[in-house]
């Protein structure tokens, strides 16, 4: 990455903290190249304190002095947020939204014309460096600034540029995807602990069997159902698993689950 580029967040809640915190962890960013906008003053405390960030009271001093502009508020609040910060946008920075379901469009029609907007969808693994991070440029956006918001994005975890009818599905599947491994996570340590272990150490057990699994599917670039048979021998334990899993209809529900995040990401900016 060249030199670090000062960034703006506007919007300190839990997304916009888990990109503080992945970049600082990155060692790429030095606190006082991370400016924070944050409506909520108890927010502003909290992020000032744990992590030193530079905080300003006003949203267009941060967009002033940053490069790169990371929108982090509600989707029904961006409107709002573009509002204010029209005036600062000038030739040279990159705006980066990561709101659901608020289109290129959208972004477009509140901004000057021809500024370079990039419609982001990560997800909360940005703080431990980890996330999916899905890019789509406007027409506007040219290659190098394009790769000035692949290069920071990059620090936050894996960066990969779709077209923008996949977005609302990014939304269902990598926005909100780490909370349903939570949950398998979660009941795969409830089921250690049915059967006599600690939540503490049957959580540690399943955490790690969940990122070791990711990790060969990532590294491998083998089938998943290819790993799958590999840990399912004939007649052994398995296989009884699996079908348990079938019947509990476990593919049929993560399905539906991703299909009706990416539905509501849709009706978001009215919400
Ligand atoms: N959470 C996720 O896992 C996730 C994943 C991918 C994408 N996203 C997207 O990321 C965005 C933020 O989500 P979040 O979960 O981080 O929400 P959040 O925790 O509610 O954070 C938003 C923060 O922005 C503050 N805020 C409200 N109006 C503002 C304004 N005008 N200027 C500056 N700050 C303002 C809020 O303060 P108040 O609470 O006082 O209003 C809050 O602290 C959303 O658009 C969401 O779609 C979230």
């Amino acid at each position: 990455m060249d030199s670090p580029r000062k960034i703006a967040i506007i919007g300190a809640g839990k997304m916009g903290e888990a990109i503080i915190s992945g970049l600082l962890k990155s060692g790429a960013y030095p606190p006082q190249d991370i400016l924070i906008f944050e409506i909520s003053q108890n927010r502003c405390q909290y992020v000032a304190q744990e992590y030193k960030v530079r905080i300003t009271s006003d949203i267009n001093e941060a967009v002033n002095l940053a490069e790169v502009i990371i929108i982090a508020v509600k989707p029904g609040v961006v409107g709002k947020v573009l509002e204010s910060i029209k005036h600062s946008i000038q030739p040279g920075k990159v705006l980066l939204s990561i709101a659901a379901g608020v289109t290129i469009e959208f972004l477009e029609k509140n901004l000057p014309k021809n500024t370079a907007v990039i419609r982001v969808m990560p997800n909360l693994a940005c703080s431990v460096g980890e996330a999916m991070i899905v890019v789509c440029p406007s027409k506007n956006t040219g290659e190098s600034e394009l790769k000035i918001a692949t290069d920071v994005l990059s620090l936050l975890g894996k960066v990969l540029k779709l077209e923008e009818k996949y977005l609302n599905l990014a939304t269902g599947l990598v926005g909100s995807g780490p909370a349903y491994i939570f949950v398998i996570i979660d009941a795969l340590a409830d089921a250690g602990v049915r059967l006599g272990l600690s939540k503490g150490v049957s959580t540690v057990l399943a955490a790690q069997t969940m990122l070791g699994a990711a990790k060969m599917v990532v590294e491998t670039g083998k089938h998943p159902a290819q790993l799958k048979d590999m840990v399912a021998t004939p007649a052994g334990t398995t296989v009884e698993g699996l079908l348990a899993l079938e019947e509990g209809k476990l593919r049929a529900t993560l399905i539906s689950a991703v299909t009706e995040a990416a539905k509501r990401a849709k009706g978001l900016m009215s919400a």
